[in-house]
Parts: C-alpha cells; sequence; structure tokens
C-alpha cells in the first residue's frame, strides 16, 4: 500500500494534459520487453486506489499525482453524509473518452442537467456548484485491456466527468459557479441537503 502525496491548486502539473497509455502495455499478449512499463502502470492504479481511499475522495487521476497519464480511479460507497450520491464500485479507467448524451451541450437544458456542489481532493476544503451533462457514454479500458462502454447518468455522470476533466488539465473551480464556492464547514452549515445534489431528470 502506498498513498502518495497529491498536488494542490496551483502546481502546474494540474493544469497539464495527460498523454494516452499506450495500449502495447494493455494487450494481454505484451511483450516480455513491456514488463517493467506495466508493473509501473499496475503500481500506480494501485497507489491511485490507496491514495483515494486514504483521502476519503469519490475519485483521483493520475495528474493529482504528478503523473501524466490517462488513468483515473473512482469508488463510492454508501455515505449517510451524501444520500443523495449513489454506491459507484471500483472502477479503473485508463484512456477514457467521455461523450455527452444531451440535446444541447453547450446550453443545458435544465432536464439534462446534473447540478453537484463539487469537491476536489486537488482543492481541499472547498465546494462550489457545477452543472454537467446528466448523462454520457463512457469508453475506456481497465488494466487488462478489457474495454468498457456504458451510459452513466446522474451523479455518476458528474463524478467520472470530474475525473476526466483532470485528464485534460480542467479542475473543477473552471466550471463552478464561483458565487456558490464555499467551504467545507460553510458548506454544511449554509447548504440545504435539496440543493446539494439536482437532478434535472428527477
Ligand atoms: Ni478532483
Amino acid at each position: 500500500m502506498a498513498v502518495r502525496e497529491i498536488l494542490r491548486l496551483g502546481d502546474p502539473r494540474l493544469r497539464t494534459a495527460a498523454e494516452p497509455v499506450s495500449e502495447i502495455l494493455l494487450d494481454r499478449n505484451q511483450t516480455p520487453g513491456a514488463r517493467g512499463a506495466v508493473n509501473e502502470l499496475r503500481q500506480l492504479v494501485d497507489d491511485l486506489i490507496d491514495t483515494m481511499r486514504a483521502a476519503n475522495g469519490a475519485g483521483i487521476a493520475a495528474p493529482q499525482v504528478g503523473v501524466s497519464l490517462q488513468v483515473c480511479v473512482i469508488e463510492v460507497k454508501k455515505n449517510e453524509r451524501y444520500p443523495a450520491f449513489p454506491e459507484i464500485p471500483l472502477t479503473v479507467l485508463i484512456n477514457p473518452i467521455l461523450t455527452p448524451l444531451v440535446q444541447n451541450y453547450d446550453v443545458l437544458a435544465p432536464q439534462d442537467a446534473i447540478s453537484v456542489y463539487e469537491g476536489c481532493l486537488s482543492v481541499p476544503g472547498l465546494r462550489g456548484r457545477v452543472s454537467r451533462p446528466r448523462r454520457v457514454r463512457v469508453q475506456a479500458v481497465d488494466l487488462n485491456g478489457q474495454k468498457l462502454d456504458e451510459v452513466w447518468e446522474g451523479a455518476k455522470a458528474a463524478v467520472v466527468q470530474h475525473e476526466v476533466d483532470h485528464l485534460h488539465g480542467t479542475l473543477f473551480v473552471d466550471r463552478a459557479d464561483t458565487s456558490t464556492l464555499c467551504f467545507m464547514d460553510e458548506y454544511e452549515r449554509f447548504v440545504p441537503f435539496a440543493e446539494r445534489v439536482i437532478d434535472g431528470a428527477t
């Protein structure tokens, strides 16, 4: 188990677009020459999982630990503090591609939007409302090269968009309604439960 240091807002590595993972590494019939790099990738994924869990995050992306690769992990366990949030089993996404499944991405209709007070391990203590498409197609591969192709909706769609944003150097504060930014204590104190997660489809 290895918990890595999480970079914080201001570190330029959080603003750099990450490189795709070479598909050779994900091929089950990899050549022996690639073994070292494969082990490194497995170690990275293990460490991302450990780091995310240790920090109580819903997800973490490789750039947040200073590795410029298109890798992120997501996991949400049922939490009494966030009853509106669905459980998401541990998911490893390598080279993910997201396609919003909404009428108009630029001007989201209310029924196409999921609005969540997001936080980020790289922006500790701060939260702010972000509106995103509530349905996305998620395509990625896992460590074994196994393809994932699913449609994620609601809060789950918000989480995956937040993580994949990290792979493109984007942080939630870039997308947040800045007038809603607040610290954790004030969030708990002043943001009503009903406003923490607003799914336009429900
Ligand atoms: Ni984040």
